[in-house]
């Protein structure tokens, strides 16, 4: 067995084949005058696990063009991070539903499949093969224990995300409650007043997702109000688009963290133990 990966998961890939003590494929990424990606795969073996996070359009059509390189081997897919996973579902008439296509067209070519919390997971039906989804959430908790916060208040941006920040608090038994959201638009966000115990506590604000940050940024200037002693914002998926990662800073958040699902400089936790269990289970 062996791991290969796209541009953009080249350290998590490298990491899930160090836990299982296999080698890494070595891959040429380049692109054609017109701008059409090109790969070139190295020596495959029978058996090869392939990583690729779809961060953004190029590196869904590079994780394609990989799945094609691999024909002739048993293919296992790692999506540590599936974008597209958030258009679910056709919200108005003409909309495609982008989650089905992207399962689709991955599962050409693959015998299963593993995400790591995916926005949806209704959207794993799609696939067509064996699909497991992955949580970090314990992970994300163990990284927070590692900060040796007073009595930390773990806190979901809405209820939506109560279910992963409650995995996340029973860590440590840590005090868990949730924000009520209202979305404005795709990047505006509202957050109604809620009563919480945030006062003189170090909050911990995780979600699954933090896009342009705009959903943490509101709660934190909320729970600041409140008198809040510290927050702080974790996810599994740092996507931090638009400048997030600043806008954050700014809006007074102590520490920003994520996993390696999608590679950045505030990675501090990483899916490649929980992604080798499953292939070693
Ligand atoms: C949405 O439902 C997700 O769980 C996140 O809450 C959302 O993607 C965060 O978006 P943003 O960072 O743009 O507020």
């Amino acid at each position: 067995m062996k791991v290969i990966s796209t541009e953009k998961s080249q350290i998590l890939a490298a990491r899930i084949a160090k836990e299982l003590n296999t080698a890494i494929v070595d891959v040429k990424f380049s692109r054609f005058p017109d701008g059409e990606h090109y790969l070139a795969a190295g020596e495959l073996d029978d058996e090869t696990i392939i990583v690729g996070s779809v961060t953004d359009s190029d590196a869904l059509v590079q994780l394609l063009l990989l799945i094609d390189a691999c024909e002739g081997s048993r293919n296992h897919l790692v999506i540590p991070y599936m974008g597209y996973a958030r258009q679910d579902k056709r919200f108005r008439s003409g909309e495609p539903i982008s989650a089905r296509a992207i399962a689709r067209a991955f599962a050409e070519g693959v015998e299963n499949c593993i995400t790591v919390n995916i926005h949806e997971p209704a959207v794993l039906k799609y696939f067509g093969v064996p699909t497991t989804n992955l949580s970090l959430a314990k992970d994300l908790g163990a990284c927070i224990r590692s900060m040796n916060l007073s009595d930390p208040l773990i806190l979901a941006p809405d209820d939506g995300a109560l279910a992963f920040a409650r995995d996340v608090a029973s860590v440590e038994g840590w005090d868990c409650d949730h924000l009520e959201k209202t979305r404005l638009s795709a990047v505006e966000v509202k957050m109604a007043p809620k009563k919480l115990c945030a006062a003189s506590r170090s909050v911990v604000i995780v979600d699954d997702i933090i896009s342009t940050g705009g959903t943490i940024a509101t709660a934190a200037g909320m729970l600041y109000q409140q008198e809040a002693t510290e927050i702080y914002a974790a996810c599994v998926h740092g996507v931090l688009i638009g400048g997030a990662y600043a806008h954050l800073k700014a809006s007074g958040i102590r520490d920003v963290f994520c996993s390696d699902t999608i590679e950045r400089g505030c990675s501090r936790l990483s899916a490649a133990n929980r992604i080798a269990a499953s292939f070693r289970s």
